[in-house]
């Protein structure tokens, strides 16, 4: 019987050899390790044996076992190594690549923080903006070269004659966030849309409001100028408002972004909406002062533009500029954040790069 024993054991495994898919394993496994198949025929015969012959081949049926479905096993795992996609469960996963905020909106979110630390209210206006509101209503002449054509985008529009231009006014992109000044004084103060002449109560003094925005300006771009860029606006009006409660406001400004020991200087300059009207600049932090091409080599860096705000514009936001003050600034929050991490041209924030998003 042990003879048996070992001639099946070998047909067996000349079968496995043979074997080559799933269904020739599984019919060699249920022929001989089957409890039918022929391993179970001798196993019958135990029972029939005497003690000693029972011990013996009982062991040889153990050893037939382990020695066949070991075959069994090792040419089945080599078979599906060999066939079908190879997946090595084992491996790490791939990790979902994670997105985050554009450095622009970042550093627009920091700035907009540190006002509303300070209680200013955040509004937003609108980007395709009319001439009045970007330009008329803050005071600038109608011969001022900002509406120039080389300076503004302007909407091509269908007006022909006089009577529909009332009901159509000139529409361009905004070039600044200024005009939003005026829509928030004018238009109810419920109305998101800030539009003028819906009813309503409209914003009275005291006033502390910011506006993050999108401009455009039709220009040459180069390191430090793009068509398309950010600012801030930010309005302040209320009794007693001083030029000292501007610059300390800008100097907190600074300070709470680029640290206590940040340079400013201050300079007169005509914008038509205030009366004084300021540049706020920064020591150029890219190349300290010695001079470079986003500095235009003057080693100072224009961050600002402020000043309080003329009286003529007050008149307009209807507010009485004889009971009533304030200061109203613009900031590019493009030149804050390359100065801030250190980039040397403006135009990578727009590039779509994300070799450049992916540094912040
Ligand atoms: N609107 C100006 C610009 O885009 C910036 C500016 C200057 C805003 C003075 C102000 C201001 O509110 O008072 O260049």
């Amino acid at each position: 019987m042990l003879e048996d024993l070992k001639n099946l054991q070998n047909n067996a495994l000349a079968e496995i050899g043979k074997a080559h898919d799933h269904d020739a394993f599984e019919a060699v496994r249920v022929k001989y390790l089957g409890r039918s198949g022929e391993l179970g025929k001798i196993s019958e015969k135990l029972g029939s044996l005497s003690q000693g012959e029972r011990r013996v081949l009982g062991q040889a049926v153990n050893e037939f076992k382990r020695v066949v479905s070991g075959a069994l096993v090792s040419k089945e795992s080599e078979y599906v190594r060999s066939s079908g996609p190879r997946v090595d469960l084992t491996l790490p996963g791939i990790p979902p690549k994670a997105g985050h905020l554009h450095p622009l909106t970042q550093f627009m979110r920091r700035v907009v923080g540190i006002f509303e630390r300070m209680g200013y209210e955040v509004l937003q206006g609108p980007e395709v903006e009319t001439e009045e509101y970007n330009f008329d209503l803050l005071n600038v002449p109608k011969d001022h070269p900002a509406r120039d054509m080389h300076d503004t985008f302007w909407l091509r529009q269908k007006v022909s004659n006089s009577k529909s231009e009332i009901r159509n006014p000139k529409l361009l992109l905004r070039t600044h966030t200024s005009s939003v000044q005026l829509r928030a004084m004018l238009a109810p103060k419920t109305d998101e849309s800030l539009a003028r002449g819906r009813r309503g109560e409209t914003r009275k003094s005291p006033v502390r409001l910011i506006v993050p925005g999108r401009v455009f300006r039709h220009e040459a771009t180069d390191a430090g100028h793009e068509t398309t860029f950010y600012q801030c606006e930010g309005l302040v009006i209320d009794k007693g408002i001083r030029v000292t409660d501007l610059f300390g406001t800008l100097k907190t400004l600074l300070q709470e972004i680029f640290g206590s020991d940040v340079k400013m200087r201050i300079r007169p300059h005509y914008y038509p909406f205030v009366e004084p009207g300021f540049d706020i600049d920064i020591a150029c932090l890219i190349c300290h002062g010695r001079g470079c091409s986003v500095c235009k080599q003057s080693g100072w860096l224009e961050m600002l533009g402020s000043g309080m705000v003329h009286p003529q514009v007050l008149r307009n936001m209807k507010i009485d500029p004889r009971i009533y003050s304030g200061f109203a600034f613009g900031l590019g929050i493009d030149r804050f954040m390359m100065l801030y991490y250190g980039v040397n041209d403006v135009r990578l924030s727009y590039s779509g790069d994300l070799r450049f998003v992916r540094q912040f």
